[in-house]
């Protein structure tokens, strides 16, 4: 206790109290301070010296509010001085004495040797973590294609069905949009826009290309949403990263030579690439990229006799969908369709995780399981 702060060493016109108000708040301080030292666990000596410092009859606490507050208090102050005075020595009597007993009777030795320190105890050990999986694939392409001159762009995981189909070549009854279909946003009465999570990471795109003019080299890492049932498979959350180069002169080759490298790159410099047609309403050509098989090396036999399991047999892995953009999609961003030219694609990348680690179910991605997450520091 410094002096500076016992406030009853002085007169209540040095405090400059003047009203019956001042004094309440002024009695509320006190025994703030008195409730904060009672209240810390205490041994037979310190309750002593507390007893003193507030009950002791030459310089306690509450002798000096007496000769200091009380006795040379204004005759409209003594009555506030005097009811605050003898509330507050019930309190503190009453409040000392109950240490006393708790004291005499023990409690107080476990709470005191609840709070020592005891310095020879190892600290605590806070594990460091490690990015997911997922995470970390994602750096991995995201630096791989860096190098080659891509900006990385993220986008709303909630979109408009502008933004998801329709600017991408899909319009209202199109089939493609009964696989796609997805969870829709309940909203208001009266929303300007249906809302729902995007299906794919195609959205950005449109984004991107309205937003800036050609030459674009992006990729765009995200999560997406479909209305799948799980299984090793399949995920209703999954993720992607989407890919999209558009200049003045950018060719087929150009394109299965990016993607080629691509593939060299994360799985390294053996395996092939090929393609296969397919169909996305918003690239033409569309194709299907396979890696061949990384775990029978492309032969289709496994090690110890028989097919591969992982290919089947086929000495091939369908990897992901991808495309020259469709000039359609460049009337919506009001791009000459007849000076650009570029190409795009999607990777599910919990698939290419999965390959590329050996993991059979992609349900353990989502299950943050520490003893799988571990394996990958
Ligand atoms: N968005 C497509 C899908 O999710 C993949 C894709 C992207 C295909 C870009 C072509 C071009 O299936």
């Amino acid at each position: 206790m410094s002096s500076s702060e016992n406030k009853p060493e002085r007169t209540l016109a040095d405090l400059g109290v003047t009203r019956p108000d001042q004094v309440v708040s002024l009695f509320g301080e006190v025994r703030a301070r008195f409730e904060s030292q009672v209240s810390r666990p205490l041994d037979q000596p310190n309750w002593e010296i507390l007893r003193q410092a507030w009950l002791g009859r030459k310089s306690g606490v509450l002798t000096q509010i007496g000769d200091n507050w009380l006795k040379p208090a204004t005759l409209e102050l003594k009555r506030a001085v005097g009811a605050s005075l003898n509330e507050l020595r019930a309190h503190v009597e009453s409040q000392i004495e109950a240490r006393r007993l708790a004291i005499e009777s023990g409690a107080e030795e476990s709470a005191l040797a609840r709070e020592r320190v005891d310095l020879s105890l190892p600290g605590v050990i806070r594990p460091i973590g490690s990015h997911h999986l997922i995470r970390q694939v994602f750096q991995e392409i995201e630096d791989i294609f860096v190098s080659i001159g891509f900006s990385v762009v993220e986008g709303p995981e909630i979109e408009t069905p502008y933004y998801n189909f329709e600017a991408l070549n899909i319009p209202e009854f199109h089939p493609v949009r009964d696989d796609m279909d997805t969870f829709y946003l309940e909203l208001l009465k009266g929303a300007p826009t249906p809302l729902l999570l995007r299906t794919h990471t195609s959205p950005m795109q449109i984004r991107t290309m309205e937003k800036q003019k050609p030459p674009v080299r992006v990729i765009v890492p995200g999560k997406v949403y479909r209305r799948d049932n799980p299984d090793a498979t399949h995920s209703f959350i999954f993720h992607q990263v989407e890919g999209l180069a558009v200049d003045t002169d950018i060719t087929f080759c150009d394109f299965t030579g990016t993607i080629d490298y691509f593939v060299k790159q994360f799985f390294g410099p053996s395996v092939k690439t090929r393609f296969r047609p397919s169909y996305f309403p918003f690239t033409e050509p569309s194709v299907e990229f396979d890696v061949s098989c990384i775990f029978c090396g492309g032969s289709g036999a496994a090690a110890g006799g028989g097919t591969c399991s992982k290919c089947k047999g086929a000495g091939w892995i369908e990897l992901f969908g991808a495309g020259m953009v469709d000039p359609a999609v460049y009337g919506f961003v009001n791009y000459d369709a007849k000076k650009v030219s570029g190409f795009a694609f999607g990777m599910g990348i919990d698939r290419l995780a999965m390959l590329r680690y050996g993991i059979d179910d992609i349900q353990v991605f989502f299950q943050n399981d520490v003893r799988f997450l571990s394996q990958f520091p």
